[in-house]
């Protein structure tokens, strides 16, 4: 950890931090609203093969540029590059990764505002401010205006306190907040009636349906969202890691507990859409698929809440609350990306460039709510579906083809003497040289 550019002071502010960049709206609503399209546990299955093939690789890609550049994501790919090309290939991709991480954000605050709103839902009605409680829960320009601005600004706020004091802190009181609360909330759900069939329809594959293509791309493009993958972010976060760490065991444990928290978020959403219809709610659209995208969230669950009686204002004001902190500890990061740059490269101080760029960032997401219909799905898409996948195998081809051989491998060996003798260092090299981009370019072009 450098003394001027902070750092993380503690294994597990670290696991938490980077856990919770990964752990957000992706796991506890993209996950199983895209397990509930794609055939139930089939896509569980062929999730948990990608997220470990193939996007805990290039995570590890990511995390080890940021550990040997010590710097935000362009300073540390020109740092690994010997020419002129070479830096400039650097420039556009750790730049590229960096707008990706801006461009996420300024829609993910607009969802993560919707989340706060349906959290604050529950007490206006306990308060009898019946119209608050309809205004909060309808789609209207003003409140996702509030919305994202409210939000915005706690993540700004908690990104000016820098890293030990901002996201590590802030991430290891969230984090464990989060993973109780959801136990808590599955706990419940069990005991209702419906919540068996909701278990056996995510937990029963149908295998016929691994092999279908859209449910591989869905797959893919989730693991990769969920990693944070493409970002900028996971180089950042690799910056802040002592080189005492070992980084592969570090890496592989927060790829477990990304998936582990996807998978726990099925065995809630999936099993609660079942209660749901034991209750008369509709649960399957008129195609007879799964009713899955943002009606899931906002209209079976708050119905699912609302015929719970006076408990269901509780486990709906615990639910929206597990989405908004799943959503912060995942939008800080996202923040942390541009910021770091800025500070590095410009030589401005931290608190100023992190409202700057927040600011930048909340005009984005205002001209997308004022342009919902045009820009909502195209800002989505263009850095998540084309943006992160590209991205993400620009960063395995700079590894694999760029970056020394001798300096990778130094660089897996800090905080790790014995890696000569494991799996990772026999595999991860060529792997990543090889298999990913190609693996990656595959599935990529395949869903054009
Ligand atoms: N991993 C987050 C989620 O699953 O919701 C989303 C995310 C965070 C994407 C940070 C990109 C990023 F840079």
């Amino acid at each position: 950890m450098s003394a001027s550019r902070g750092g993380f002071s503690s294994r597990f502010g670290f696991i938490m931090a980077a856990a919770g960049s990964a752990v957000g709206l992706g796991n506890i609503w993209g996950f199983p609203t895209q397990t509930a399209s794609n055939g139930g546990a089939a896509f569980v299955l062929v999730y948990l093969v990608l997220a470990f093939c193939l996007a805990y690789p290039a995570f590890m890609a990511e995390l080890l540029i940021g550990r040997y550049g010590q710097a935000n994501a362009v300073t540390s790919m020109q740092k690994m590059s010997r020419n002129l090309w070479q830096k400039r290939f650097a420039f556009i991709v750790g730049f590229s990764g960096i707008i990706c991480a801006a461009l996420i954000l300024s829609f993910y605050g607009i969802l993560a505002g919707w989340m706060m709103s349906y959290a604050i839902e529950p007490v206006t009605t306990t308060l009898g401010f019946n119209e608050a409680s309809s205004w909060l829960t309808s789609q209207s320009i003003a409140r996702n205006l509030i919305f994202s601005a409210l939000f915005m600004m706690l993540t700004i706020s908690i990104i000016r306190r820098g890293v030990e004091d901002g996201i590590e802190k802030w991430s290891k009181r969230l984090m464990p907040m989060l993973i109780g609360l959801l136990i808590l909330l599955i706990i419940y759900v069990f005991t209702l009636d419906g919540s068996r069939e909701g278990f056996a329809a995510y937990l029963n594959p149908d295998i016929s349906r691994v092999f279908e293509p859209d449910l591989l791309i869905n797959a893919l493009g989730s693991a990769f969202f969920s990693l944070s993958l493409g970002t900028s972010v996971m180089v950042i976060y690799g910056s802040y890691i002592s080189k005492k760490e070992n980084l592969v065991t570090l890496g592989a444990q927060v790829t477990l507990i990304d998936v582990s928290i996807a998978f726990l978020a099925g065995l809630l959403i999936i099993p609660s859409m079942y209660v749901a219809q034991a209750q008369g709610v509709a649960i399957f659209s008129d195609d007879g698929s799964l009713i899955s995208g943002p009606n899931l969230v906002f209209e079976v669950l708050p119905t699912l809440f609302d015929g719970m009686g006076g408990i269901g204002l509780f486990v709906g004001f615990g639910f929206f609350v597990l989405m908004s902190i799943a959503a912060l500890t995942s939008s800080i990061s996202m923040l942390e990306g541009p910021v770091s740059f800025i500070v590095e490269r410009h030589n401005i101080e931290r608190k100023k460039a992190t409202t700057f760029v927040g600011l930048g960032i909340f005009i984005i997401s205002t001209l997308i709510i004022l342009n919902f219909d045009v820009l909502f799905g195209f800002v989505i898409s263009l850095s998540t579906v084309y943006g992160q996948p590209l991205i993400a195998m620009l960063c395995c081809i700079f590894v694999g083809w760029i970056w020394q051989r001798s300096d990778v491998l130094a660089e897996i060996k800090q905080g790790n003497d014995n890696v000569e003798h494991g799996l990772f260092w026999k595999i991860w090299p060529w792997y990543t040289k090889f298999i990913c981009p190609s693996a990656i370019a595959i599935v990529f072009f395949h869903s054009l």
